[in-house]
């Protein structure tokens, strides 16, 4: 996959960008990642201009659309792929692992981060997607750009490590993750749970999922329902006991 960013702070990228998991995938070539300085398509005139004052007053700056158009075109021209343009901003849709998976299907993405306290409506007419990773004002695209090149990437085949990793992550599943413990067997009074040394697989298999249901029922109930039909009659015993709604069902 390709992904070119337009931003104005196309330095922030390199360090989150050319570690670990999206540094290796750059070097196995699964990734090509671009960042692209927005004011090389500043306005002409010695302030190299990518902002302005609002109409009808206001506080603050706001992204031209001229700068912004010309960049998306340029930054289309450099492949000739099919790239699919991503705005981010606190106005998008929620981002969510089923996001990310269909965007890992795609063979390039272009995400223009906003700035300043906002951009002109026109922008948004050259984005095919509007994108916010949460209920939070970030002070630019630049980390949910990041977020979302990582939540993508590790999704591209050959990224991780053993194929079953990320079948098994929190949200794929629909259900939060069971715990992991490695050694030492016994920390500071706390014990690995017995189960997990037993080498009894069935076993293990069996209380990681009500682990699973037990843990999301506790922390984030609002995802059981999606994930109820899925789950074993155990995992609902498990997730009913934790909720303290220890009733049959069906
Ligand atoms: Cl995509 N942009 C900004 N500026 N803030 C955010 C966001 C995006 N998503 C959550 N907060």
């Amino acid at each position: 996959m390709r992904i070119d960013v337009i931003t104005l702070f196309p330095d922030s990228f390199a360090g989150i960008v050319g570690a670990s998991m999206l540094g290796i995938a750059q070097e196995r070539g699964v990734l090509e990642f671009h960042t692209h300085d927005l004011r090389d398509w500043a306005l002409l005139g010695v302030h190299r201009q990518v902002d302005d004052s609002p109409y009808g007053g206001g506080a603050g700056m706001v992204l031209r659309p001229e700068p912004v158009f010309a960049a998306i075109d340029a930054v289309h021209a450099l492949d000739a792929r099919q790239a699919l343009v991503i705005l981010v901003t606190p106005q998008g849709e929620r981002f969510t692992q089923s996001r990310a998976e269909r965007l890992a299907e795609l063979d390039r993405l272009i995400i223009v981060c906003g700035r300043y306290e906002g951009f002109d409506e026109r922008i948004r007419s050259a984005a095919d997607l509007e994108v916010s990773i949460g209920d939070y004002v970030l002070t630019g695209g630049e980390l949910p750009a990041m977020v979302i090149t990582d939540a993508v990437t590790r999704l591209l085949p050959g990224v991780l490590g053993d194929d079953q990793s990320a079948c098994e992550d929190s949200f794929t599943t629909g259900l939060l993750e069971y715990p992991h413990y490695t050694r030492p067997a016994e920390y500071r009074g706390m014990d690995v749970p017995e189960v997990l040394r037993s080498g009894d697989h069935a076993r293990i298999e069996r209380w990681r999922q009500a682990q699973a249901a037990e843990r999301t029922a506790v922390r984030r109930p609002d995802l059981l329902a999606a994930a109820w039909d899925d789950m074993t009659a155990e995992m609902r015993a498990a997730a009913r006991a934790a909720l303290g709604t220890d009733t049959e069902d069906e």
